[in-house]
């Protein structure tokens, strides 16, 4: 292994624009290159360039880019590259990903992100990716360098893209600040004592009773209003403030056949769940995925059509109205056009929106979409979409980010918060509508909802968090998803954990002896319901007690007078 000079002194020989985690494209896509020729170059998909290299005169020669990192931290680092020849067997060429650091005095230091062998201009595109962590002791540039075949070899390389790694332990802290400033403010107590009172027989118990962050489930009508089923029914109403009925209120679901319309079984469950204090989502007027299509609606062209979806969202509106608090007017419009391409009308997603919205102002529309949160590959599309609906001013109020984590894959609170940092460049609020995650092991779950829900909670353009299940019982994911399990709906190590967040941890619960908090003193609290306690000899002063609202963005003053009974 090569010794950080040697590869200083080829660092100084080179010359690149990364931003954390995206790409930016400049007229030479960021690139240095010193000593040798580059050349961008137009790739497969359109839009996406990479870099030609040639005519390197040493191994170490190689295209150069400044990385934008912070001391201390870990990062991801990716780039693809590829050997450009006319070989006909194997050869065994090396290339690496090299970053280096600049250290106190100018002194370099480097590691080696990534390295492949063997490689031939038969292996196509290949994948470099690896980790590093900043030296603490980083002063200045910080830059990563493609080297490593003979001079004479031509090779491509493409896209590098820097993330913070989900390894790297500060996204905790980070997380932490934001939620207290976001979803949490100010209480300032001001105790005022009668003649002869003592500091250390008085205390005040300042306990939250209820939250007001939206934290829901979807619901199976079936299970919900099924006499036998209370536990699943209690189980709601102790651990959710939202709500959503998981295929009830779908098209298909309501009426199967043309004519015969059945709302009973979602309208049941929706005033059961009002009843018991919950607020609902509606989910979803029209979904455009031709396999959740009835063969009646497949039928319809033209005006037929256009009739039979504004009858169904008109009497599904009418039906619901006062009852639920958000509707997802079109499911999943990025990737399903079943109605425009059926209309021929690319703009019958802005008319269904505007149809919405006249037939009730006062619910709040929105997309819900996929692979835009929990994966990446739809973010920016998403961010587009949201930009044409605004601008369109169709009312739409949310964006809807469903993330399902796929199997196994552990939730990277990194990418989380570049790829809402993304999204919330629309100046939409953003609800995550229907979260799971994957793994078999419920530790292992349990981490991934730590992460997960630790990442959405602390990003400030999330507005709600609803699940999508918790049941073995009845998870569209199956048990590997869930939070609870069996028929007393015994709590899993995720679902200890999951409830251990919204329950303890994201609630306020504090006493406070005078004779230690002074008789002045600040309670930072979640948002929500609180009742105040006074204690004086350890006995309850129940004509003291008080009960308030801590709203977002405002502080409160209480005062506590002490007077002689
Ligand atoms: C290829 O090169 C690497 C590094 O120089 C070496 O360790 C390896 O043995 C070589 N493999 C073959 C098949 O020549
Ligand atoms: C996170 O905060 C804790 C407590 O304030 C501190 O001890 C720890 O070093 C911090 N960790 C990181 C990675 O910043
Ligand atoms: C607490 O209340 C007393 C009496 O009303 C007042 O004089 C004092 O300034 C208050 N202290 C604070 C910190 O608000
Ligand atoms: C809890 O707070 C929410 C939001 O502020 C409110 O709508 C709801 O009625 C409250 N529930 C109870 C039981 O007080
Ligand atoms: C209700 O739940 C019970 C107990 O699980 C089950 O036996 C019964 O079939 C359910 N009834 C309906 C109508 O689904
Ligand atoms: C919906 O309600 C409006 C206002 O009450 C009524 O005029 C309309 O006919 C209803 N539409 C359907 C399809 O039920």
């Amino acid at each position: 292994m090569p010794g950080p000079c040697w590869w200083s002194l080829a660092a100084l020989l080179l010359g690149l624009a990364v931003v954390q985690g995206r790409f930016v494209q400049s007229d030479d896509d960021g690139w240095r290159c010193k000593g040798f020729d580059c050349e961008l170059v137009e790739m497969e998909q359109p839009g996406q360039r990479a870099l030609k290299v040639s005519n390197r005169q040493h191994v170490l020669h190689g295209p150069e880019q400044t990385l934008t990192v912070e001391a201390g931290k870990t990062y991801h680092i990716a780039g693809q590259v590829k050997l450009l020849g006319h070989h006909t067997g194997p050869t065994n060429h090396t290339l690496h990903m090299i970053v280096e650091f600049t250290l106190p005095d100018g002194y370099k230091t480097s590691t080696m992100a990534d390295s492949r062998h063997q490689l031939s201009p038969l292996d196509g595109w290949v994948r470099l990716h690896g980790e590093f962590t900043v030296p603490t002791a980083t002063q200045g540039e910080t830059r990563v360098y493609i080297a490593g075949p003979p001079p004479t070899v031509t090779f491509l390389v493409g896209q590098p893209t820097v993330t913070r790694s989900p390894r790297d332990p500060s996204w905790r802290n980070e997380t932490d600040a934001v939620i207290r400033n976001i979803r949490m403010n100010n209480i300032h107590i001001n105790v005022t004592k009668a003649p002869g009172m003592k500091d250390s027989d008085i205390t005040i118990l300042i306990k939250q009773t209820n939250k007001s962050f939206p934290f829901g489930t979807a619901v199976y009508a079936k299970l919900y209003n099924n006499a036998s089923q209370a536990k699943y029914r209690d189980f709601i109403g102790k651990h959710f403030n939202w709500a959503v009925p998981e295929r009830y209120l779908k098209w298909f679901f309501i009426e199967p056949v043309r004519g015969q319309k059945d709302y009973s079984d979602a309208l049941n469950m929706i005033h059961g769940l009002r009843s018991q204090g919950l607020k609902v989502r509606g989910h979803n007027l029209i979904w455009p995925a031709k396999v959740f299509i009835q063969k009646w609606v497949q039928a319809l062209s033209g005006d037929d059509l256009r009739e039979a979806v504004k009858d169904h969202i008109e009497e599904t509106m009418n039906k619901t109205r006062g009852l639920v608090e958000h509707w997802d007017v079109i499911n999943e419009n990025l990737d399903e056009h079943w109605y425009k391409n059926r209309l021929m009308d690319p703009d019958f997603d802005l008319e269904t929106y505007r149809l919405a919205h006249s037939i009730d102002p006062n619910v709040k529309l929105f997309i819900n979409d996929y692979a835009v949160v929990a994966t990446g590959s739809d973010t920016e599309k998403y961010l587009a979409e949201a930009l044409r609906f605004k601008e369109a001013n169709v009312g739409l109020y949310g964006m809807g980010v469903q993330c399902h984590w796929p199997n196994n894959l552990e939730p990277d609170p990194y990418l989380i918060k570049e790829r809402l940092d993304l999204l919330s460049q629309a100046g939409v609020t953003i609800w995550v509508t229907e979260l799971d995650v994957w793994a078999v092991d419920e530790n292992t779950r349990a981490d991934y909802y730590d992460r997960a829900l630790r990442s959405l909670y602390g990003h400030p353009a999330v507005e709600g968090i609803l699940f999508w299940g918790f049941w073995d019982e009845r998870h569209l994911r199956g048990e590997e998803a869930t939070l609870a399990s069996g028929d007393d709906l015994t709590l899993n190590a995720a679902g200890r954990l999951v409830f251990d967040l919204f329950e303890n941890q994201w609630m306020t619960r504090e006493t406070h002896t005078l004779s230690e908090s002074g008789s002045a003193f600040t309670v930072r609290g979640f948002h929500g319901d609180y009742e105040l306690h006074v204690m004086h000899k350890m006995q309850e002063r129940t004509d003291l007690k008080q009960t308030f609202t801590l709203l977002p963005g405002a502080d409160i003053r209480l005062s506590v007078k002490m007077t002689g009974y």
